[in-house]
C-alpha cells in the first residue's frame, strides 16, 4: 500500500531511488515520483501516473543529478491515480512521501487553507506536507517540526521528509506503517520494506511507532515523539538478493510457486526436530480455546487451520477476518489463544486485531512472514515462516509456508491435550516432510494444468466447489483466480450450491471441483453431476484415491499420493499453476493485478 524510499549518500540518488521503488512496486504502482535536492540545494520534482516504466521514462528524457532524495509508488486512496496527486508533494520548504492514510485530513485542509496554503491536489499527503510545514514556519526545526505535526496527524502514516534548508538529510516518521533505515557503504536509505535495501546493506533499524529519524550520508539519529534523542539497535537482514529477483522466469508469481517446495523445506527444518513439530513452547501454556485473526489468503490458511485443529486437537478455532474482529467485541477467554497470521505483518486489520486481543490480556502468536515487521514484533510468541521476500502481489508461497504451521500447530496441540497418538503425529509429520517433493511433482507435470487453464479462456465466471477440507482450500483457489484473471469466481462447499447459486450455472461455465477426500468422492459426484447437467465444464482436481471421478469431469489433474490430510498443500500448488496460466492466457499483469496491493497497511 505504497512504497516509500529516500536516498542520501555519494551516489546518484535517482539511480538508488529508483532500483528500491523497483523492490516496492509491489505496493502499490498507480503512480510513482522521486523528489531530488542537488549540488545547489534546489529540489527537482518528477512524478507521474502510471507504472515505474513511465516515471524512468520521464526521468530518461528530463534526467535530474542530486545524492539526496526521496522517492514513491502510490496506490490510491484518496484522488484519483493522475499526474497531480502522484507524491512527492511538498510547499516551498518541504518534500514528503507518504504511505497510509490520513484521516483528519479534511478538518486539516480546512484550518490551513484559512491559513493561506493553497492545496494542488486532492491528496491526504498534501495535507500532512502542509502540517508539517507550518509547524516547522514556528519551529524551524525539523524534529520539533515532526513531533508538532505527529499530534496533528490521525490515521496511519510513515512519511519521508526533505527540507530544503537541510542538504543531504532526510526526516522520517511512522505511525502505523512500516519503515525501516539502512545503513549502506556508500550512504543511507530509509524504505517502506527489506527488498529495497537488500542491494545495499545488510542490517537495518525497524522504526517503532511514534519514532523520527534523521539520516544522513554517515548514520541516522533517532528520536522520540517528544524529541529526545533515542539508541537504537540495527537488526540483520535474513534475506538474500536472489530471492527479490525474477532469476529468469517470467513473472516473480511463478518463480515464488517454483520456491515453494524449497520454501516449505526450510519452514520445515526450522520448526521440525526429531520428527516432531518444535513451536518453541508457543503452544505449551495450553488453551482451551483459539481464534485466527488474518486476512485474505492467509485468512484461507486459517480455515484450512480451523479444520485441522479441530480434527486433530479437538480444540474449537474461530477464524475471524481481521477487519471484522475488532468491531465484532470479540468473546474472548482467558485461556484462549489469538493467533495472528500474516506475510507481511504489516496488514493494518490483522495489527489492529493483535493489538485488540493484547488489550483484552489474551495471549497472541504470530505466524508470520517478515522478520522485524510489526505483528512479528508486536505478538507474544512469532512464529517466523521461511518464505523469503514474496513480490508478486498474488501470495503463494507465504500461504505454502502458513499451511504447514497449521499442521504442526495441530500435532503439537493434539500432543500436548493426547487427542493425538505419537504414532499419528510422527505420521503426519514424516508426511508434511515428504509435501516439497509432492509439490515438486505437481510443478513438472504443469502441462495438463495449462490445458485446464485453456479452459477458463472465454469465461467471465467460475465456480470451486470442494467438501471438508477442500472447502477452504477452494476458497483459496477461487480467490487466487479472481485475483489475476479478473474472472468472477466463486467457492462454495459443494452441498450448498444447490440452496441457490446453482441457478448461476450456465453451459459452458467451468467449475473447479476438489475431490481429494475419499470419504467424501461420493458425494462429491453427485455434486458434479449436478453442475454438468446444467452444462458446467467440471475441471477435476483428484488424487489417486479419487482419480475414478475423472470419467464425470472434462479435465482432471491428480495430486501426487500424500496423507489425505495434506492434499491442501499440493491442491494449493496446482491451482496457483491454473490461476497463473489463465492469467498468462488472457494477457493480465500477473505480478501486479489491477486495484490490488500486497501489503494493505490501510482499514
Ligand atoms: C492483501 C494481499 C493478499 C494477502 C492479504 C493479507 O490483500 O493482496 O495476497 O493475503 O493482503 O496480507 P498479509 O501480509 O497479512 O498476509
Amino acid at each position: 500500500m505504497c512504497g516509500i524510499t529516500g536516498y542520501t549518500g555519494k551516489s546518484d540518488a535517482v539511480a538508488r531511488l529508483l532500483s528500491g521503488l523497483r523492490a516496492l512496486e509491489y505496493r502499490g504502482y498507480d503512480s510513482a515520483g522521486v523528489a531530488v535536492m542537488d549540488a545547489q540545494g534546489a529540489v527537482h520534482v518528477v512524478k507521474t501516473k502510471g507504472r515505474l516504466r513511465a516515471l524512468e521514462e520521464r526521468l530518461e528524457k528530463c534526467p535530474v543529478h542530486g545524492r539526496c532524495g526521496i522517492g514513491h509508488t502510490r496506490w490510491a486512496t484518496h484522488g484519483a491515480p493522475s499526474d497531480v496527486n502522484a507524491h512527492p508533494h511538498g510547499t516551498d520548504r518541504l518534500y514528503v512521501v507518504h504511505n497510509g492514510i490520513i484521516e483528519n485530513d479534511r478538518e486539516l485542509r480546512a484550518e490551513l487553507s484559512a491559513r493561506g496554503y493553497n492545496f494542488l491536489s486532492e491528496t491526504d499527503t498534501e495535507a500532512a506536507a502542509c502540517t508539517i510545514d507550518s509547524a516547522y514556519a514556528e519551529t524551524g526545526d525539523p524534529v520539533a517540526a515532526l513531533c508538532a505535526a505527529a499530534k496533528r496527524l490521525r490515521g496511519s502514516y510513515a512519511l519521508g521528509v526533505i527540507f530544503l534548508d537541510h542538504p543531504n538529510e532526510i526526516y522520517a516518521v511512522r505511525e502505523g506503517n512500516p519503515l525501516i533505515v539502512a545503513e549502506g557503504g556508500d550512504g543511507c536509505m530509509i524504505a517502506s520494506d527489506i527488498p529495497a535495501v537488500l542491494r545495499f546493506a545488510r542490517d537495518c533499524y525497524v522504526m517503532e511507532d511514534g519514532e523520527i529519524a534523521c539520516v544522513r550520508e554517515d548514520g541516522a539519529e533517532f528520536f522520540d515523539c517528544q524529541g529526545k534523542p533515542i539508541s537504537k539497535r540495527a537488526a540483520a537482514i535474513e534475506w538474500n538478493m536472489e530471492a527479490a529477483e525474477r532469476g529468469g522466469f517470467a513473472h516473480f508469481m511463478l518463480k515464488e510457486i517454483h520456491e515453494e517446495p524449497l520454501v516449505a523445506r526450510q519452514t520445515l527444518g526450522r520448526y521440525v526436530k526429531d520428527g516432531l513439530p518444535d513451536l518453541r513452547g508457543a503452544f505449551d501454556n495450553g488453551c482451551e480455546r483459539l481464534t485466527i485473526v488474518a486476512c485474505g489468503t492467509a485468512m484461507h490458511a486459517g480455515l484450512v487451520g480451523k479444520w485441522l485443529i479441530e480434527r486433530i486437537a479437538r480444540v474449537p478455532v474461530e477464524v475471524c477476518i481481521a477487519s471484522e474482529f475488532r468491531y465484532n467485541e470479540p468473546v474472548l477467554s482467558p485461556n484462549h489463544c489469538v493467533i495472528a497470521i500474516s506475510q507481511s505483518g504489516e496488514t493494518a486489520d490483522t495489527l489492529a486485531a493483535v493489538r485488540l486481543a493484547k488489550s483484552l490480556g489474551v495471549r497472541t502468536v504470530g505466524v508470520v512472514n517478515v522478520p522485524g515487521s510489526s505483528v512479528a514484533r508486536e505478538v507474544d510468541q512469532a512464529l517466523i515462516t521461511c518464505a523469503g521476500p514474496e513480490i508478486s502481489v498474488a501470495s503463494t508461497k507465504a500461504y505454502a509456508v502458513q499451511l504447514l504451521m497449521m499442521y504442526l500447530t495441530a500435532v503439537q496441540l493434539g500432543l500436548g491435550r493426547g487427542t493425538l497418538s505419537m504414532e499419528r503425529a510422527r505420521q503426519i509429520v514424516s508426511g508434511l516432510m515428504a509435501l516439497p517433493a509432492a509439490m515438486e511433482e505437481v510443478i513438472r507435470e504443469d502441462a495438463q494444468i495449462r490445458r485446464m487453464a485453456a479452459c477458463l479462456d472465454e469465461t467471465e465466471n467460475c465456480f470451486f466447489i470442494g467438501r471438508g477440507l477442500d472447502y477452504p482450500g477452494a476458497m483459496e483457489g477461487s480467490l487466487k483466480l479472481k485475483e489475476i484473471t479478473y474472472i468472477h469466481s466463486e467457492a462454495y462447499a459443494a452441498g450448498e450450491l444447490k440452496h441457490g447459486a446453482i441457478s448461476l450455472i450456465t453451459r459452458g461455465m467451468p467449475v473447479v471441483a476438489l475431490s481429494t477426500q475419499a470419504a467424501l468422492k461420493e458425494k462429491m459426484l453427485s455434486n458434479m453431476r449436478e453442475v454438468a447437467s446444467r452444462g458446467a465444464r467440471v475441471l477435476l482436481l483428484a488424487t489417486p484415491e479419487t482419480k475414478e471421478l475423472a470419467s464425470d469431469a472434462d479435465e482432471t489433474f491428480v495430486l501426487p499420493a500424500t496423507d489425505e490430510l495434506l492434499t491442501p498443500a499440493t491442491a494449493a500448488v496446482a491451482m496457483q499453476l491454473l490461476a497463473y496460466y489463465a492469467a498468462v492466457r488472457r494477457g493480465c499483469d500477473v505480478d501486479k493485478p489491477r486495484n490490488l496491493a500486497k501489503s494493505v497497511t490501510v482499514e
